[in-house]
Parts: C-alpha cells; structure tokens; sequence
C-alpha cells in the first residue's frame, strides 16, 4: 500500500492507495472522533471500520442525489444520531457520494471533519482529492458547493472489481486526461501505480492552487472538460462523465491544430490515447452544435474572456481565452 501526501500546511492529508487501502480507514480518524456517519449508496457496498461508534446513511443513486434535499435529509439524520463537532463523515462511493457527503461535512456544524473512502476509479483518481464539494441546482451542475478538504482518502483498488464496466471505462477518460498533464507511461502501469500517479498529480496540482484562483494550477485539471461538460448537460446523450472527458479531449487536441498550437502527430497522441482505454472520440449521434456552443459559452471558467479553453500548445497545457466561435464550430464539424 502506498501513502501520498496532498500537502496543504496545517490542512494537509494523506491519500492511502492500494488493494486493502479500506482497512486504513481508522488510521485517517481524529482520535477525538467517537461517532463517524458513513454516507454510501445501495449498490456499492463496501463496509467500512471508523472505529467509531459509526451509523449509515444511504443516499439515492445518481446526480440527482446531488441535491440541497439530500444534505438537508443528511444533515437531520446527523443531528439525530448526535454527532457533533468532534465526530467524523465518512463518504464511502463515487464522486457523487463524494461531493454530497464533503458538502454535508462541510456545513454542517459549520464544518465537521470529512474523509473519503473512494469506491470507483474516477473519485479515487479525481473527485475524492483536493477538497471539492458541492451539490447540483435544476440551473446547473455543481452550483452550491465548498473547498472542504478531507482528513484523508482511501483509494482501495480492490472495490473497484465489482464496479460496472462502463463505470470503470469512465474513470478511464479522467486517467486519459493525466496523460496530458504530464504523467508519463499510465497505459502500461499496474492499476494500483496508475492510480498512485494520477493520486500524485492531482495532489502536486491541488497542493499549488488550492482553491482554483489562477488561471494555471488547478485550471488546467478541467483538460477536455469544456465540451464534456456541455454533452453531459445538454441533449440526452447517454455519456458517462469519463466518456464526455474523453471526447472532450479529442476536441481539445483539433482544437488546438486548428488555432495552429499543435501539430498532427500531436492530435494523433490524442486518439492514441483514448482508443486505448477504448473510450469514444467522436461525437454522439444528432450532436446540436449551437446548444453545445452556447453551454461552452456559459462553462465556469468563463470570466469575461470570451470562449475559453484547456488547449495544448508548445508550452504544454494552458487557459486560452477568446477563441473564436467559428474555430469551434469547425472543430465540432471534424468530431462529427
Ligand atoms: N469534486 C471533484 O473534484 C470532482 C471531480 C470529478 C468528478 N466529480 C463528480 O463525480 C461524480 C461522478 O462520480 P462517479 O463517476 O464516481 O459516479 P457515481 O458516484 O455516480 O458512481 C457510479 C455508480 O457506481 C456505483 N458504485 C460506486 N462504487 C461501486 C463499487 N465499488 N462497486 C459497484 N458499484 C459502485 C455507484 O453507486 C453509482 O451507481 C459527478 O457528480 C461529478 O460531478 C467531482
């Protein structure tokens, strides 16, 4: 098993890794904390040890879960079980349990301590770490949230075996987009190493820009998410996050030779990459380029410069603000 550091001074925590890293769980747990709310799913089932006297709480399936309802039902059920200041929420499940019981942790009390047992591929290389938590609106995704970061994750390579294998695909395209942001050789690692180095870089990242101010740092970990996230939020496109990740990143690539950033074999690497974790490159059936113009239009990185972008360059990756709509809608025409 592997430990990794997420260092961030007094608020800095380690992120255990490996087959078993569950068992881990109390070595994570505040020595104050004498009850710990597990919040999960139905279908994960992963069984956690606090070491406190602990109590479940079962969330919905789905980013309809992601909701101000479930913290307020979260938040009740808490006070009930009379857990206070010095106790410990324990999310055990992907990045919707993830987010919603880091958001949960985060205010109620006005912050209790929050840490994360990591049960796909895709929370334990990217939505467990870096202290991101939030729930949905009907206006949008991930609307409401905090910077709350965990006392310590568990990224426990072992649960991953009974995920779905399109669940699994779909951490893929988050993987996928490390290999662009400098981790070298993923495809030919063991899982267990593959996901230590993604552990590693999100850390490096998340340790340099904490709270997503630049326009470096953070920024650049939102690679291929532009057009992800408009598939994932207009039309009913049936894609998993890491699957609308991985077309995002092709797009990104012919975006970027289409500004003249990077060259062919450049944008090759690109669909080597992806195809490799066969995840698709292409865009869904009966894509609307306007409605999928305008979410990028709204995308939160936005801030008044125009169109912008994650896009690869000489200098590697960077923010490209004010790119013009006609070079997106030629690069969306390519995807097609
Ligand atoms: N906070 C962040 O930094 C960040 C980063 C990336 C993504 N996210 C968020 O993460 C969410 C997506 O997370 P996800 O892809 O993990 O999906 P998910 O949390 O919806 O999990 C996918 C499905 O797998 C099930 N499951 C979980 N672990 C299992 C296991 N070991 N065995 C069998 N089934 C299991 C879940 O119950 C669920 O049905 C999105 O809401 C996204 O916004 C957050």
């Amino acid at each position: 098993m592997r430990e990794l550091t997420v260092n961030l001074g007094e608020r800095s925590y380690p992120v255990l890794v490996g087959p078993g890293a569950r068992h881990g769980l109390r070595s994570v747990v505040p020595s104050r904390s004498t009850r710990a709310a597990i919040v999960t799913q139905p279908g994960v089932g992963v069984d956690v040890d606090s070491g406190a006297e602990q109590h479940t709480f079962v969330i919905d399936d789905g980013e309809k879960a992601k909701s101000m309802s479930t913290v307020e039902e979260l938040c009740s059920g808490f006070a009930e079980f009379g857990l206070t200041r010095a106790d410990i929420v324990v999310g055990v499940g992907g990045g919707v349990v993830t987010d919603v019981a880091g958001f949960a942790a985060a205010v109620y009390h006005r912050g209790v301590a929050v840490a994360h047992v990591a049960t796909t591929l895709l929370a334990q290389v990217d939505a467990a770490i870096g202290g991101k938590a939030g729930v949905n609106l009907p206006e949008g995704k991930n609307l409401v949230g905090a910077f709350w970061q965990p006392v310590g994750v568990i990224c426990d390579t072992e649960v991953l075996s009974s995920l779905p294998p399109r669940e699994y695909r779909s951490g893929l395209g988050e993987m996928a987009k490390y290999a662009f942001l400098g981790v070298p050789g993923l495809a030919e690692m063991e899982l267990e190493d593959a996901v230590a180095s993604c552990v590693e870089c999100k850390a490096r990242t998340v340790a340099g820009d904490e709270r997503e101010t630049g326009t470096g740092g953070r920024a650049l970990l939102n690679y291929g998410h532009t057009l992800g996230h408009a598939l994932e939020t207009t039309g009913n496109y049936d894609l998993r996050h890491g699957e609308a990740v991985a077309v995002g990143l092709v797009f990104a690539a012919r975006l970027a030779r289409q500004l003249g950033r990077i060259g062919d074999e450049r944008v090759a690497e690109h669909y080597r990459v992806v195809s490799g974790y066969d995840l698709p490159s292409s865009l869904p059936r009966g894509a609307d380029f306007a409605t999928l113009l305008a979410a990028m239009g709204r995308d939160k990185k936005v801030t008044g410069g125009g169109l912008t972008f994650v896009l690869d360059g000489p200098a590697g990756l960077e923010v490209v603000q004010g790119v013009p709509a006609e070079a997106v809608l030629a690069t969306l025409a390519e995807l097609q």
